[in-house]
């Protein structure tokens, strides 16, 4: 179920109503609301609170500072994700089926390729949609559409791509889930929206499509969803599976 969204003060009361009849939600100003799961909205943007995370900040997504900002200012470094897209003549169009916090989709966007990036969570679609609105780039965005589908659905639409790209969540039970604040936001969205993915099938329905490459994003020693992978790219804790 999608939480209440609280607004900061009555200049953010028209958009937080609009946006909760969009998100599916109520709207009010009611502080005593704070300490319980939320979504907020203020001058500043949009964030989401679960009192339950281990961070006590407000999850709230910011491509103009952080860890995104400076990988996608120095993306000629991006070797990994570079070596499995592979030799191209012109931009790919790209098809993004695990959006999550955009972060990959930003690398594929400030390579020059074009993106449709699909989110199934009504949560974190509004909260990218909001700092994509934030965004001191707007330049960037330009190549970029954002969906708020499930991937598997969304390809029965028969768009064309030249890449499908497929990130799912680690499985739960392992540390690294957990390991950074915005990942277990995200785990919780999840939760939250009663969304459970089986990893195996989303695959098996993607590599269905009728595409020139499937790029698996997996951590460095867990299985892979097929054995015909054409090739691998190894990071240092995650590797690239490529299907052809
Ligand atoms: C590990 S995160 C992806 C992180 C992302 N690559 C990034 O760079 O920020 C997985 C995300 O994909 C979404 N997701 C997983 N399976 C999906 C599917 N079949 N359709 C749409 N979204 C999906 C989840 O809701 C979650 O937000």
């Amino acid at each position: 179920m999608i939480p209440p969204l609280i607004y900061s003060s009555d200049k953010c009361k028209s958009s937080a109503e609009t946006l909760a009849t969009s998100i599916g939600t109520t709207s009010s100003d009611e502080k005593e609301m704070i300490q319980h799961c939320h979504l907020y909205l203020s001058e500043t943007g949009l964030s989401f609170f679960h009192p339950e995370a281990r961070s006590t900040k407000k999850f709230k997504i910011d491509f103009n500072s952080g860890s995104t900002r400076w990988r996608t200012n120095r993306v000629e470094h991006e070797k990994l994700i570079k070596k499995a897209l592979g030799k191209h003549e012109a931009p790919l169009n790209i098809l993004d089926c695990t959006a999550g916090m955009l972060q990959d989709s930003l690398l594929f966007l400030s390579l020059g390729h074009k993106v449709t990036a699909v989110e199934q969570s009504k949560i974190l679609f509004h909260l990218l949609s909001d700092a994509i609105n934030r965004s001191n780039d707007q330049k960037i965005f330009k190549a970029l559409t954002l969906i708020n589908a499930n991937a598997c659905s969304y390809i029965s639409k028969g768009q064309k791509f030249d890449v499908i790209y497929f990130d799912p969540m680690y499985p739960t039970s392992k540390k690294s889930a957990l390991g950074s604040g915005q990942l277990e936001y995200l785990a919780r969205i999840l939760a939250i929206e009663s969304i459970e993915n089986d990893s195996i099938q989303d695959f098996e329905c993607l590599s269905l499509m009728p595409i020139q490459k499937m790029i698996v994003k997996r951590p460095i020693k867990a299985e892979p969803f097929s054995k015909k992978i054409n090739y691998q790219v190894f990071g240092k804790t995650t590797r690239f599976d490529i299907y052809i």
